[in-house]
């Protein structure tokens, strides 16, 4: 009996108005008794001293009126009884009805969020739920829909990842595969120039196992920021100094472009060093010999943006919103032949630069019109 009441949300409601009723029945039941023989004295015997209230002086004075009015107020004692009895059963059904009304009202929408939950649970992210209610119940069908919105982007992302991986490993593995086969049936010459093919494969596919690990510690934000006041400029300088040799092969003019009067920024010399480096790497990569790579820096009041212009290919508009996306490559073949990365590199970019409270963004006038990346960084001040 007790289970059922604490498993039955009607139940629980039908026994919390009995309760109210109870309790109404036994005060005016209570209060009628202390304040109607008082008031039944004022309305019959008008200060005639009838002295029906609590008792006292009942039994002083007799007589057939006084007899009368005392079987009177009995009688009315007792239809007064009847009526309160009547009332409290009709209150009790009420309640009955009201209590299974309501808990319709709120059980049927909690069951409903029940099954969902239970059908997410067994991965159907596509669950929602109806949310039309204002109430606390349709604020939280609102709010379970959100986070089955969240679930299955996370899934799907997820899924994505998982295939995306697989796809830009099997790439070069093929390739491997398919040299190292040709060699052993002696279909392919071994010369040098295969072997080289070969490592570079292997090199590229090491390179991509390196940025995935990387990318899965920024994405987890798993690492600490050491923001101190850093020199734009000794910043540029470390950078730059990474792509001396790259530069001097491919002829590329590296001009900085650097106001002499900037503050410092608050950042994280290593980490933004990282995204320079990936900024200005894409740049060389992707700047056809004899071309210009320029780094500028401007003071926008509190920040800095730190732009790495190039004279290179350019961007045609529909791929600028993707790039910061993983694995996204405007053109994935010229990118794989002019040595090119997974298509990482500005992913890992921008949750530094996010970390960091910043922001990035790609500029490009289109194909062949060079391109310029843009971050943002807090001033020092
Ligand atoms: N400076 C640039 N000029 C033209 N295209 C660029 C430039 N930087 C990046 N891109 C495009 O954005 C894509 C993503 O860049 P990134 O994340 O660094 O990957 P990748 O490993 O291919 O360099 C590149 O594949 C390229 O198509
Ligand atoms: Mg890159």
């Amino acid at each position: 009996m007790i289970d059922f009441f604490r498993r039955h949300l009607g139940a629980k409601l039908f026994l919390s108005y009995l309760v109210v009723i109870l309790v109404g029945a036994i005060v005016l039941g209570l209060a009628t008794r202390f304040t109607v023989p008082e008031a039944f004295n004022s309305h019959m015997g008008l200060g005639m001293g009838l002295g029906l209230g609590n008792g006292q002086g009942m039994m002083q004075e007799t007589g057939t009126g006084k007899t009368a009015v005392l079987d009177l107020f009995n009688s009315f004692q007792a239809s007064f009884n009847e009526a309160l009895l009547l009332a409290l059963l009709a209150a009790g059904v009420v309640a009955i009805l009201v209590s299974l009304l309501l808990s319709r009202g709120v059980v049927a929408p909690v069951r409903v969020l029940t099954a969902a939950s239970q059908r997410i649970a067994d991965g159907h992210y596509t669950e929602r739920v109806n949310s039309t209610g204002s109430d606390e119940l349709g604020q939280l069908a609102h709010s379970f829909n959100q986070m089955a919105e969240k679930l299955e982007q996370v899934e799907s992302m997820r899924r994505q990842l998982i295939g995306d991986v697989s796809h830009e490993l099997r790439t070069p593995l093929t390739a491997i595969k398919g040299s190292m086969e040709g060699l052993m049936d002696g279909v392919l010459p071994a010369t040098s120039e295969i072997y080289q093919q070969i490592h570079q494969e292997a090199d590229r596919l090491a390179r991509l196992v390196d940025d995935l690990q990387e990318l899965s510690r920024v994405e987890a934000g798993a690492y600490p920021l050491d923001m101190r006041p850093l020199a734009i400029s000794t910043l540029v300088q470390t950078t730059l100094k990474r792509f001396v040799a790259q530069v001097r092969v491919k002829g590329i003019e590296i001009i900085s472009d650097l106001p002499a009067d900037l503050p410092p920024v608050l950042a994280d010399q290593d980490r933004i060093t990282q995204v320079l480096t990936n900024l200005v790497g894409n740049a060389l990569q992707y700047t056809p010999e004899g071309g210009k790579v320029t780094i500028r820096a401007i003071r926008h009041g509190g920040e800095i943006h730190l732009a790495v212009i190039d004279t290179g290919i350019g961007i045609p508009a529909e791929h600028i919103p993707h790039l910061f996306t993983r694995f996204y490559r405007v053109d994935k073949s010229r990118s794989r032949q002019a040595g090119g990365g997974s298509g990482i590199g500005l992913t890992i970019a921008r949750h530094l630069v996010e970390a960091h409270g910043g922001r990035i963004w790609a500029e490009s006038d289109g194909e062949g019109q060079g391109s310029t990346f843009t971050f943002s960084l807090k001033a020092a001040e």
